[in-house]
């Protein structure tokens, strides 16, 4: 078996009563972008606090390229090259979209430099490669606050990128988009991450997006993998018809 990029073995964590990673194991393979579904409360999003050190486990091991990263803090985690993106862009709404590309190269070098000297930092091209691989070059010097709910969720993965991740885990990436934006934006985000050579792990409710875009597929219920596989093997397993797709479309 090829090494795993991250792999999970054993986790388990409770909030009082509940179970929200009940021995959770899981291999996530370089390359293969893979979908994590299951129904409300099953775990999903605490997986992804878990794997990027926001939450410890009460037992269990992350291993990132082989080495124990669960114990680590989340921006030793970060620099290590497991990224995230949230459900709501963690953007600074009043800067340009270029700023806030700037603020994170200026993050991950640790040069701290007030923004007016930022506009010159050597990473300015690079942050420009990443604004145009996500479709966003032209409103680059826009406020953020100006642009579409779309345009933020590029922005945060452009950003997310700046940090040069192997990995990037996103907890519902199409979320709060409209239906029929939501294709074309996965569309660029996963080519974005494709030519960047970064892997996607994302939560993700919509099955059609679920079925294009996923390599593989997590089920999560009750705090456990419950099955994996390719789209097509589990998009039609009664099981999951029944406890995930079912949810989801009533
Ligand atoms: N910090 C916390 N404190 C207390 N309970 C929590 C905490 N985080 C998660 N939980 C609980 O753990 C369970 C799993 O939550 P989690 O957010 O991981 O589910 P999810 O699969 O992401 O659900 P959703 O699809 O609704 O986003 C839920 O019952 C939730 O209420
Ligand atoms: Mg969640």
């Amino acid at each position: 078996m090829s090494d795993a990029l991250l792999e999970a073995r054993g986790l388990e964590i409770r909030f009082g009563g509940v179970v929200a990673a009940d021995d959770v194991n899981l291999r996530i393979e370089e390359g293969r972008n893979l979908a994590i579904i299951g129904p409300n409360g099953a775990g999903k999003t605490t997986f992804l606090n878990i794997c990027t050190g926001w939450i410890k486990p009460t037992r269990g091991t992350v291993l990132f390229r082989g080495k124990d990263v669960t114990r680590l803090a989340p921006r030793d985690i970060v620099r290590r090259g497991v990224a995230r993106a949230f459900q709501i862009p963690q953007l600074f709404t009043e800067h340009t979209a270029m700023e806030n590309m700037l603020i994170a190269a200026s993050a991950r070098t640790g040069r701290q430099s007030p923004l007016l000297d930022m506009h010159d930092m050597p990473e300015r091209e690079e942050m420009a490669r990443l604004l145009e691989m996500v479709g966003c070059d032209r409103v680059a010097d826009r406020p953020v606050v100006e642009l579409s709910e779309g345009q933020r969720k590029l922005i945060d993965i452009a950003v997310a990128l700046a940090l040069k991740p192997a990995l990037l885990l996103m907890d519902e990436p199409t979320s709060g988009v409209a239906s029929s934006e939501k294709f074309e934006i996965m569309e660029i985000l996963v080519k974005a991450l494709g030519r960047a050579d970064v892997t996607a792990v994302f939560v993700e409710h919509d099955m059609g997006i679920v079925e294009n875009y996923a390599d593989e597929v997590a089920v999560w219920n009750a705090g456990a993998v419950q099955m994996r596989g390719t789209p097509q093997e589990i998009l039609k397993h009664p099981d999951v018809i029944r406890d995930v797709i079912g949810e989801e479309i009533a």
